[in-house]
């Protein structure tokens, strides 16, 4: 028995990093998986595994800040499976690395778009399609940097900020509404994942401090718990969220962090 099985699940940015390592985990717990991104060549990668490991998934390729999009992309689960449990609002970008003075508004709304925006849409969709059938599990990836600040991220800071208390709002509003739909964010510290790794190398994480070998243990002294978090860190917390062991969790704040917003 998997602790999903008979669930349909959306996840956003499933091509690499924490989505990649999502999408194959709530496969292998029995979830059917709508893995969607902007990068349809590892987008696909990522769906082809999990069925040669057994699972259900498809790809659709999905840009998030496209509500036309959303609306295909919620079609190709309520039409290939059948219905939809679970959505992991999980694509997004990383801070430009520019100071307030510095940014543009052309800079800012593109992270607002993609870190906020796209959650917006997923939840106003994934609601109207997951009110049909019983209801389900929204899942928003949020940040640590949704709980601080970090100096040159303020768009970032401000989306994630806004990822938060928007996922109040949905979970607030279907419990109200009687939808039977959870909302929750998950707060994750520093990931190794591509999104990182970019960071790092273009001194944005780091404020172009010492090599990415220095700016990578830098990082990691920042986590008490003395390692970086790995995808799957936050995959086993969304697969919490996404089963019903979670059922009385709705509008929280999960951190997973090793530590990094307890000092
Ligand atoms: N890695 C970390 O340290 C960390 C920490 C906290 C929060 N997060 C959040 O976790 C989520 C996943 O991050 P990751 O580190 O796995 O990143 P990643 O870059 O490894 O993967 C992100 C995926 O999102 C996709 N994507 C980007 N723009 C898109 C768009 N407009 N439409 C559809 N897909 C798009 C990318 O193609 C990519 O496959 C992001 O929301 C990120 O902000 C990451």
């Amino acid at each position: 028995m998997g602790r999903l099985d008979g669930k349909v699940a959306i996840v956003t940015g499933a091509a690499k990093g924490i989505g990649a390592s999502t999408s194959a985990l709530l496969a292998a717990e029995g979830a059917a998986v709508v893995c969607s991104d902007i990068d349809a060549d590892a987008g696909e990668k990522i769906a082809d595994a999990i069925q040669n490991d057994g699972g259900r998934a498809t790809f659709v390729a999905h840009d998030v800040t496209d509500e036309a999009a959303w609306e295909r992309v919620v079609t190709a689960a309520l039409e290939g499976f059948g219905q939809l449990d679970i959505l992991v609002n999980n694509a997004g970008i990383a801070p430009t690395g520019e100071a307030i003075e510095d940014l543009t508004l052309e800079s800012w709304h593109q992270v607002i778009s993609i870190d906020l925006d796209s959650v917006f849409l997923g939840c106003k969709h994934a609601i109207r399609a997951m009110k049909t059938s019983g209801g389900g599990s929204i899942i928003n990836i949020s940040s640590i940097m949704g709980l601080i600040g970090q100096p040159r991220a303020a768009a970032y800071n401000a989306a994630k900020g806004g990822v938060r208390l928007l996922s109040k709002v949905a979970a607030l509003e279907c419990a109200e509404a009687g939808y039977g739909i959870r909302v929750n964010s998950i707060h994750p510290g520093f990931v190794d994942t591509p999104l990182v790794r970019k960071a790092v190398d273009d001194g944005v994480v780091s404020g172009q401090m010492g090599s990415a070998n220095e700016a990578i243990e830098m990082l990691t002294m920042l986590h008490p718990i003395g390692r970086l978090g790995v995808p799957r860190d936050i995959a086993n917390a969304i697969l919490f969220l996404a089963s019903e062991e979670s059922a009385f969790m709705t509008g929280s704040e999960l951190v997973v962090d090793g530590g990094y917003t307890a000092r």
